[in-house]
């Protein structure tokens, strides 16, 4: 039986990991191992990929978030607007500042739906789109209703490092950009990861120095704020470094296999997100009505499923601060409720794909599962 792991780290090139070993072997030799050349070379290499002024690596993508949420002023008392269904960081870096978090439903496309927040009654300071995986948001749209209100924007494009909107890379829309460089991101690292992308200088010196104690920059024992530790470590970002030149290519391919899942699905399974999106296709999710036993069914066949998410960061979050009603955001607990994720990554095989396929669409056909 073909093995087909959600995420086959075991079918990475390896010349790719080669190339890692080199990179790894040369921030040995440097004896630098926290700042140094290798992080300012990534944050340079980002900055252009994603044509942006300034980028400030971290620890990882949640802090990322909470830091430029700090930057830019949010804090204790103040309201910030998030999609009802994104994954807990999101809503967990507004608390994290002190913040409320302000949940709006996410549209059809499993997006923050915008007829919704331009109805929105509260008073908010910030807002989060939240490009789910590998589709924009409506930016040019959600500065529209923004910008007028002087409501800060903080992108979290941590599923979707490449995407862009009309020629300009998510994540430099709003008055910051955060990805997170998970390992199993369009770009990751060989750990936790994570950078932040501003337009302004001046906010991205003060995330310079919060990512370090708060020390200012360029300065070791003098501090103008109340930091945290959140350093992108030099090994991480010398493999970053070799991985953001595969990035494009590595899209493409996510593109070429959700292409194949658009034509060979069975026309009845329902997918979240059109290729109309134009995505970078972090995820492929399907809708079905009962995704646990579909999962068992496949896995059975040897083949590795996810669910992004099962339950809503809203209904996640109200439960974790035992906060007793959740507010019902119809259409991110229908998400939640029937979203499968299939295999999809740049290691995965066409064989392995078409197998996944097949498998599905025989068991629909032999109605082991029902759609
Ligand atoms: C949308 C979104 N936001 C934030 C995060 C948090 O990133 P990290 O795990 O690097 O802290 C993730 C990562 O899974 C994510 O998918």
């Amino acid at each position: 039986m073909l093995k087909v792991p959600y995420y086959p780290f075991n079918h990475i090139p390896e010349k790719l990991i080669s190339e890692w070993k080199t990179a790894i072997d040369q921030v040995i030799e440097s004896g630098v191992f926290i700042g140094g050349s290798f992080v300012e070379h990534f944050e340079s290499e980002w900055s252009t990929f994603i044509k942006c002024e300034r980028s400030v690596s971290v620890g990882n993508g949640f802090d990322g978030l909470r830091i430029a949420l700090e930057v830019l002023g949010v804090s204790k008392g103040m309201k910030v607007v998030v999609p009802a269904h994104t994954f807990i960081a999101t809503w967990l870096s507004v608390k994290a500042v002190g913040a409320t978090p302000v949940g709006v439903d996410v549209d059809r496309n499993g997006l923050m739906d915008l007829d919704k927040l331009e109805a929105l009654n509260d008073e908010v300071d910030a807002i989060i789109p939240v490009h789910m995986h590998g589709a924009m948001v409506n930016m040019p749209r959600l500065l529209n209703w923004a910008k007028p209100k002087k409501v800060k924007v903080v992108e979290d494009a941590s599923q979707a490092h490449g995407a862009n909107l009309d020629g300009k890379s998510v994540g430099t829309w709003g008055d910051a950009g955060v990805f997170s460089l998970y390992p199993t991101k369009n770009l990751g690292a060989l750990g936790d990861a994570g950078i932040i992308v501003f337009a302004d200088q001046v906010l991205a010196s003060r995330a310079k120095s919060l990512r370090n104690y708060g020390a200012i920059e360029g300065k070791k024992y003098d501090y103008e704020s109340l930091g945290l530790n959140s350093r992108l470590d030099p090994i991480q970002a010398a493999v970053l470094s070799v991985n953001l030149k595969y990035l494009n290519e590595w899209n493409d391919k996510r593109i070429k296999i959700a292409n194949m899942y658009e034509e060979h699905l069975n026309e009845n399974i329902k997918k979240l997100q059109p290729a109309a999106l134009n995505s970078v296709r972090h995820h492929f999710p399907i809708l079905v009505p009962n995704p646990e036993q579909v999962a068992r069914v496949l896995n059975e066949k040897g083949i590795g499923v996810e669910r992004h998410y099962p339950e809503t960061a809203a209904r996640s979050y109200a439960k974790v601060n035992r906060i007793k009603d959740s507010i019902p955001y119809p259409i991110a607990d229908s998400i939640s409720s029937s979203t499968l994720s299939l295999p999809i990554s740049p290691w995965h095989t066409e064989d392995q794909i078409s197998y996944v396929m097949e498998s599905l669409n025989m068991a629909i056909a032999d109605r082991s599962i029902e759609i």
